[in-house]
């Protein structure tokens, strides 16, 4: 029997943890203009949800500024341990956050807010931020302008790579004002092996049959030997509302 779209989702969601190390060495980090424009500057207590190993929450470090990571993968907080030993990171998802209320300043999710059920997820945001603390969503995409990387989406959109909006952002009203949208482009450094890393970390690369994923890997260890970027670029679409 063909499994249900919300199966293939959930099974998608927990499968990060399998591929923990390929993650932190393949995925991208954040622009600290996209950081400065998510968190207030004043923001005293940090909630990254969704942490991950820790890509956005490195980022969000400041003098006298507490941090919290919380994240469902047991495999993602191993990682983040061994990579950021001093940050707490707590088991936990966005329907069930485990900070008391009114907890934080200031709370974001990076690449990782289409895997909540907004039903549940807006309000308990609202419940761990004080009010008029900040909600900060953001997600890097690659920029498909360049040739190449035109060239690689098209290679997993043949495997299903979803394209389709899920950013999941209409839902916040009325437990936060008016979204704003900030966009930065930039570019990330990488090598041949973390754009290999890149591809094998993402979720639906991890549950594929073992032979289609080496066939995929394949496909993409010739396309950068071909192209040999040393960069791959990306567009932050960041978003941001305040707790009513
Ligand atoms: C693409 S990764 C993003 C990780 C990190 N924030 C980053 O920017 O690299 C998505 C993360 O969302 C987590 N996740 C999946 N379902 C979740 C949920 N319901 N609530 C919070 N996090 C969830 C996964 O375990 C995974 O670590």
């Amino acid at each position: 029997m063909a499994e249900s779209s919300d199966t293939v989702k959930d099974l998608q969601a927990a499968s990060f943890g399998a591929a923990a190390g390929e993650y932190e060495r393949g995925r991208p980090t954040y622009p600290a203009e996209a950081v400065a424009w998510l968190v207030p500057e004043t923001a005293r207590r940090v909630v990254d949800l969704g942490a991950g190993t820790g890509k956005l929450t490195r980022a969000l470090a400041a003098p006298g500024r507490e941090l919290l990571a919380v994240e469902p993968s047991a495999g993602m907080r191993a990682e983040f341990a061994r990579v950021l030993p001093r940050v707490p990171v707590l088991a936990g998802t966005g329907e069930a956050l485990p900070p008391p209320d009114g907890w934080a300043d200031a709370l974001v999710c990076g690449q990782a807010w289409h895997w909540v059920d907004p039903d549940r997820a807006v309000p308990e945001a609202a419940r761990v931020l004080a009010p008029g603390g900040q909600l900060g969503l953001v997600w890097n995409f690659r920029d498909e302008a360049e040739p190449w990387v035109a060239e690689l989406d098209g290679l997993l959109r043949a495997r299903g790579e979803d394209r389709t909006d899920h950013r999941q952002l209409e839902r916040l009203e009325p437990w936060f004002g008016p979204l704003e949208e900030h966009v930065v482009r930039w570019s990330h450094p990488v090598t041949e092996q973390q754009l290999v890393d890149m591809v094998a970390s993402r979720s639906y690369v991890i549950t594929m049959a073992a032979d289609e994923r080496e066939r995929l890997l394949g496909e993409v260890r010739a396309l950068v030997a071909r192209a040999r970027p040393t960069s791959l670029p990306y567009v932050t679409h960041c978003y941001r509302a305040r707790r009513r």
